[in-house]
């Protein structure tokens, strides 16, 4: 029903707290709630319209004094367990629960409930190196156990007890564990009671640019914030075909690469057995004589070339091409095909072997994962994807000698410790 409202009404008919673009609808905080009648000013029944399928019919009422009214009682008793002294001077783009409070046009000071018990003296937990949990600020909405889950199928988190007397911390456990550190739980938490060492989703920046990750192949999305001419911190965007809102532990965090101080800002060529410092004229001109020795000698067989599976398809191409015609030999390859980042997954690419591009599974396939690879390693963006195929009730067939973390997620895992790799995914592909 929400997704409804918010195709034909508007981005924002109602307000929500624990509905989020990449999760499954969960219906805790109702304070999406709408009034639904099956006719014109007939009786009306309340329901959360984000979990609630919409009906031919139906007369639905987003805002009436009766929701009104529901509304700001579900948000009195929300800030009945928050500091509302905080809430007052925190960053209110970043805080969901403020622009609620805004949007329902609840004055902050008139909570009549009385405080009670609270968990607003949780301790912060810093002992992860990147996530940072401050659990006094959560509202118990499971958008991080539900993005620990069904975003990065970890399942690292989760909630313990209920109301005030649930020990504490009541909500996720300690990052502790299989944590993965891929920051899903921290975007995904409207009160930043998670969020991370960088705090992504606070920090303001000059500019936000959209770019592509250049880790691996699969070619997440980024929204980069920059500030002084320095990249500040990095989210998801949730309209990325590729990631929808989500990327690994370093297309998010391990951004400081780009302006290390050990980073090479020069081509270097090696003379007498030293690698030397040298400008880009004289680096080109290297190449081509050295292309032009190869070329005009006996051994172009001998000189192979090997493409990166970070470039696009484009340039991966050229390289074939300037390999075959240019140097003269076919010993060209890419590593698209070894661990590094694409891996053959469909029959389809066994023959088009891909580069880097933005890339989302086919519905209902099963899916290969095979020579060798580890994407939890090289290419978690494609193992978060094998991971949901699996929960979605979907085929994953892992072939690798070696029992790897994905391989707990497959139905089928033949070792292929007596044949080649390769024979059992060509075998398995021109047979599926
Ligand atoms: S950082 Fe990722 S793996 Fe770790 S708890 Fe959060 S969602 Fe789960
Ligand atoms: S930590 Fe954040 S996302 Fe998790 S339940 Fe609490 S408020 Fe919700
Ligand atoms: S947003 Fe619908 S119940 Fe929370």
């Amino acid at each position: 029903m929400l997704a409804f409202m918010r195709r034909h009404i508007g981005p924002n008919p109602v307000p929500t707290l624990c509905d989020a673009p990449n999760l499954e609808p969960f219906g805790s905080c109702r304070v999406c709630s709408v009034e639904v009648a099956l006719q014109e000013d007939g009786p009306t029944r309340v329901m959360a319209s984000c979990h609630s399928p919409v009906g031919k019919g139906m007369y639905i009422t987003t805002n009436s004094p009766r929701m009104e009214r529901l509304r700001k009682n579900i948000v009195e008793l929300v800030l009945t367990d928050y500091d509302t002294e905080r809430l007052k001077k925190e960053d209110h783009g970043a805080n969901e629960l403020y622009n609620v409070v805004q949007q329902i046009g609840f004055d902050i000071d008139s909570v009549r409930y009385p405080k009670g018990k609270t968990h607003q003296n949780t301790p912060m937990d810093t002992s992860h190196p990147y996530m940072v949990s401050d659990l006094s600020a959560c509202i118990s909405c499971y958008r991080c156990v539900r993005a620990c889950d069904e975003v990065q199928g970890e399942f690292v988190l989760t909630m313990a007890g209920r109301g005030f007397d649930a020990p504490s911390p009541r909500a996720p456990t300690s990052f502790k564990s299989d944590c993965v550190s891929c920051g899903a739980c921290a975007q995904a938490c409207p009160t930043s009671a998670i969020t991370d060492v960088f705090k992504s989703k606070e920090t303001k920046a000059d500019e936000v640019v959209r770019s592509v990750c250049t880790y691996c192949g699969v070619g997440c999305n980024l929204e980069v914030k920059v500030k002084d001419n320095k990249v500040v911190a990095i989210t998801a965007p949730y309209d990325a075909e590729s990631n929808q809102g989500h990327t690994c532990l370093k297309g998010r965090y391990a951004f400081h690469f780009y302006d290390h101080p050990e980073r090479l800002r020069t081509p270097l060529i090696r003379k007498n057995g030293e690698l030397v410092p040298a400008t880009w004229d004289e680096a080109y001109d290297y190449i081509v004589d050295r292309f032009a020795d190869i070329s005009e000698s006996t051994a172009p067989m001998r000189s192979p070339g090997v493409s990166s599976a970070r470039c696009p398809n484009e340039e991966n191409y050229l390289m074939q091409k300037f390999f075959r015609v240019q140097v003269g030999t076919n010993n060209i390859d890419s590593c698209a095909r070894v661990p590094t980042a694409h891996r053959p997954r469909h029959a389809e690419d066994l023959r088009h072997r891909r580069g880097h591009q933005q890339h989302r599974r086919p519905e209902g396939h099963a899916h290969h994962h095979g020579h060798r690879c580890q994407p939890d390693r090289c290419a978690p963006g494609d193992r978060r994807q094998d991971q949901a195929a699996d929960r979605e009730g979907k085929t994953l067939i892992v072939i690798d000698p070696r029992r790897t973390e994905l391989a707990r997620y497959a139905k089928y895992h033949p070792s292929c410790a007596r044949a080649p790799t390769w024979r059992c995914l060509t075998c398995s592909c021109t047979t599926s």
